[in-house]
Order: C-alpha cells, then sequence, then structure tokens
C-alpha cells in the first residue's frame, strides 16, 4: 500500500501543474506572485487545537515570506567582527557545503557593517577599514553564488552598536540599499528615542516599497509592543523576544514565549524566536536537536547563527535535515505549537502542527532532567483515535510503521528531541 500516493496533491504541486496548463502571463505579471492562498484546516478538531483565526488576516503583499526565510546571519557568532572576507566565505561555504541547495539562500550582515558617521551628504557608508570594497561589491559577489545579500539598521537614533540609525532617514537608506542590490533588511530597535515602534517601523516599511525592489523587511523589535498584534501589515517576520544566548534556559524560554503568538503567523509574515543557536557550542547535542526541531515546527526563520566555513559534522547534520526542513517550509504555513506539557506530563511537551496534504507534524519534546518516556492519545493532538497513520521518523530518517492507531509514544533523552510526520495511512476521508 502506498498511502502517501492517496492524498491530494499538495497546493505547490496543484499551483505549479495549472501553471504549465495555461498560458504564459506577461511579462509584468511574472514579478508580482499571487497573494498567499490559506487554506482552513480540514477538521473542527484541527482548528479547535490550532487556533489559526489570525493568520493571513495581517499581510504586507510584498510578495516575499510565502515560507519562513532561511539563511545565515553574522551576529551570534562574529557579533561585531565582521568584515568583507568573513562575509564572501560564508557565501562560499554555504554553498560547498551544500546549505545553498537546502534554501538557506540569505546572507546577512548584522550590525557593524557601516561607518560610525554618515558621509557629506548625510548617506551611510560601509565601513572603509571592514569592507572596503563597499556593499555593492559584495552583494553582487554573493548574488553570483546565487545567494541573496542582507543588512542591517535600527529604527532609531543610532544601530545598538552605535553606527548611524535610519530613524528620519528611511527613504534615504532604503534607496541606498536597494541600488546596492540588498534584498533584505533586519532593523533593530536601540536608541528608539522612546517613539513607539507602531510609528518608528513603518516609515522603513513604505521607504522600501518604493524602491521598487523586493527587499525582505524583518522587524527586531524584541517584541516589547506584542508586534504580533500589528507587525503583520508592516514587516515579513517580527521577533517576538529579547535576544537569543547559546544556553538551554534562554532557548527554552524563547520557544515559550513566542508559542504564545502561534496564530498570527502565516504565508508573508512569521513570528521570529530570533536566529539559531546550533553550532556554537554551548548546549548538547541533544539539545540543539530540540532547538532546531521547535524552531522548525514552529515556523520560525532558520538562519544559521554559527562559522559555516568551520562546521562540525554534527552541526552539518543538524542544520541540513531535509525532513525538518521541510516542516518548516511546508506551504500550509501554520505555526506549530505545544499541545500537551501540562499536568500530568509536565515536563514530557508535545508540540504539534498541521501541514499540508493533511499531515501532521508532532515533537516529543523532553525537557526533563532525565531520559522519558512520551506517550500521547491520537486524538489529543487532533488525530482521529480510530484511523491508522504512517508515521515517519525525521531524525532517524526512517518509517516506523504504517500502522499506527490510538496512541503513540516514545523514549527521548534528556532535552532531546523525536520528531514526526503523521500521515493518514487508510484514507483522507477518514480525518
Ligand atoms: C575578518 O574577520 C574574521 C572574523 O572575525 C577574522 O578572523 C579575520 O582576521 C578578519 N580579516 C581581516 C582582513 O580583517
Ligand atoms: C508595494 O506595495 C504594493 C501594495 O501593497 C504591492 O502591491 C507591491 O508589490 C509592493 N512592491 C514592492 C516592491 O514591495
Ligand atoms: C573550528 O571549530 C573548532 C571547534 O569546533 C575550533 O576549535 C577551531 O578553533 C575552529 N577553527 C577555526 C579556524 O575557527
Ligand atoms: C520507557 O518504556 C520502556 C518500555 O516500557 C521501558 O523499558 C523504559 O525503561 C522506559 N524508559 C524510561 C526512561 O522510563
Amino acid at each position: 500500500m502506498e498511502p502517501v500516493a492517496r492524498l491530494p496533491l499538495p497546493l505547490l504541486t496543484v499551483s505549479a501543474l495549472l501553471l504549465l496548463l495555461s498560458p504564459p502571463p506577461p511579462a509584468a505579471d511574472a514579478r508580482v506572485p499571487p497573494p498567499p492562498r490559506i487554506q482552513p484546516l480540514a477538521t473542527a478538531t484541527l482548528r479547535r487545537l490550532y487556533d489559526t483565526s489570525n493568520y493571513g488576516k495581517l499581510q504586507l503583499n510584498n510578495g516575499l515570506a510565502l515560507t519562513p526565510q532561511m539563511g545565515w546571519n553574522s551576529w551570534n557568532f562574529f557579533a561585531c567582527n565582521i568584515n568583507e572576507t568573513v562575509i564572501r566565505e560564508t557565501a562560499d561555504a554555504l554553498v560547498s557545503t551544500g546549505l545553498a541547495e537546502l534554501g538557506y539562500n540569505y546572507v546577512n550582515i548584522d550590525d557593524c557593517w557601516s561607518n560610525v558617521k554618515r558621509g557629506k551628504k548625510d548617506q551611510l557608508l560601509p565601513d572603509p577599514k571592514t569592507f572596503p570594497s563597499g556593499i555593492k561589491a559584495l552583494a553582487d559577489y554573493v548574488h553570483g553564488k546565487g545567494l541573496k545579500l542582507g543588512i542591517y539598521s535600527d529604527a532609531g537614533k543610532f544601530t545598538c552598536q552605535v553606527r548611524p540609525g535610519s530613524l528620519y532617514h528611511e527613504n534615504d537608506d532604503a534607496m541606498l540599499f536597494a541600488s546596492w542590490g540588498v534584498d533584505y533588511l533586519k532593523y533593530d530597535n536601540c536608541y528608539n528615542l522612546g517613539i513607539k515602534p507602531q510609528k518608528r517601523y513603518p516609515p522603513m516599511r513604505d521607504a522600501l516599497n518604493s524602491t521598487g525592489r523586493q527587499i525582505f523587511y524583518s522587524l527586531c523589535e524584541w517584541g516589547e509592543y506584542d508586534p504580533a498584534l500589528w507587525a503583520g501589515k508592516v514587516g515579513n517576520s517580527w521577533r517576538t523576544t529579547g535576544d537569543i544566548t547559546d544556553t538551554w534556559k534562554s532557548m527554552t524560554d524563547i520557544a515559550d514565549k513566542n508559542n504564545k503568538w502561534a496564530s498570527y503567523a502565516g504565508p508573508g509574515g512569521w513570528n521570529d524566536p530570533d536566529m539559531l543557536e546550533v553550532g556554537n557550542g554551548g548546549m548538547t547535542f541533544a539539545e540543539y536537536h530540540s532547538h532546531f526541531s521547535i524552531w522548525a515546527l514552529m515556523k520560525a526563520p532558520l538562519l544559521i547563527g554559527c562559522d559555516v566555513r568551520n562546521l562540525t559534522s554534527e552541526t552539518l547534520e543538524i542544520l541540513s535535515n531535509k525532513e525538518v526542513i521541510q516542516v518548516n517550509q511546508d506551504p500550509l504555513g501554520v505555526q506549530g505549537r505545544r499541545i500537551l506539557g501540562e499536568g500530568k506530563y509536565g515536563c514530557r511537551e508535545v508540540w504539534a502542527g498541521p501541514l499540508s496534504g493533511n499531515r501532521l507534524a508532532v515533537a516529543l519534546w523532553n525537557r526533563c532532567s532525565e531520559a522519558a518516556n512520551i506517550t500521547m492519545k491520537l486524538p489529543a493532538v487532533g488525530l482521529d483515535g480510530s484511523a491508522a497513520y504512517s508515521v515517519r521518523d525525521l531524525w532517524k530518517h526512517e518509517t516506523l510503521s504504517e500502522n499506527v492507531i490510538g496512541t503513540f509514544g516514545a523514549q527521548v533523552e534528556v532535552h532531546d528531541t523525536k520528531m514526526y510526520i503523521f500521515s493518514p495511512a487508510v484514507s483522507v476521508a477518514s480525518i
């Protein structure tokens, strides 16, 4: 039996078929992708457990972020110690490790790229010591590798490292970024003069839009004014928390805070629990498994934060887990969330999220201080208690069973996560 073949075609395949069947659109239309199609969840149980009431309500229709952004950012590993060589070598490494091919396509420069003073015409300048060839040359190099270049500024008087900020310079700075060929802007929140973010972030959205260049707009407002409630109309992603650090405590706290806003994520705009620390050495291999699994399930941006020029095989194995990446990039775009983890479950948590094709991603996350068996009844996560499911283990890369009925569980090592996809094994109509 081949259960997967019985599922309806995923959305993308259907649109790809329609595209093939229809005459080519006029060139002008080709540049403007259609707005994301919002799909309702199939059953009332799923709709109750996975509240999507705010999914797709607020959307910045710039054609970007139909799935969460993937790539690399310089901050978590290099902080201010960056230069054009590191950025170029990182672009090279993303390609040579195969990570680029898996979707990690944004190469994002964080704070410290710019000179401490604006130029004679009040324009931003790259730091002449560390970026002597300029940002345009770097963008050309990165584009030549088939990748995209991201840059950083701040919705305040200065950046966090006290370079010039873009507040009240939005139009000039956006035009400059566009003229350099920049594809992504991370926009920070330091030195903000106490002005509300709802006032400071939209002007840059409008400035980026009027450049005519598609530029991903990533809001880094640290979750201070509950951005999920308003940022969907402003940016393609919004930070829901303060900065991550490379510790189990920071990672788990941030996951919990980000979880609260699950109903607001959707194609076009994503909750951002900050960049990955996988590979930076402060957590165990099991903890990094959990970090990557839960970020993928929460539809978080997958922005690598380690030195990709020098990856261990363990780190590369985590970051390049194609099956986990596919959960993150699923076209349905519903943020997974914690379903079990209170009362008798305690530190034995079950997180889950609906996927296209009537599938469900499930993560068993052991947050206890020793190994634990985590077991669930299938209806608890929204599955039919009497139907049979095919269960795929995304870390073992193995289909465990074609016939899971009623309950499912596994032993999970301390702080580790096991991740699965449940697909209907008999008939779609039964779920
Ligand atoms: C560029 O930055 C990297 C990482 O901090 C450093 O190892 C390297 O020495 C720097 N290169 C130059 C030319 O400054
Ligand atoms: C600018 O905004 C309009 C209206 O939302 C949108 O249709 C257009 O695609 C945007 N253009 C860019 C370059 O973001
Ligand atoms: C590469 O990473 C290892 C740790 O995984 C570290 O000990 C070593 O110094 C790094 N090498 C470079 C050139 O950064
Ligand atoms: C999990 O359950 C199995 C089977 O009942 C048992 O052998 C194992 O010791 C349990 N593991 C833990 C950590 O309790």
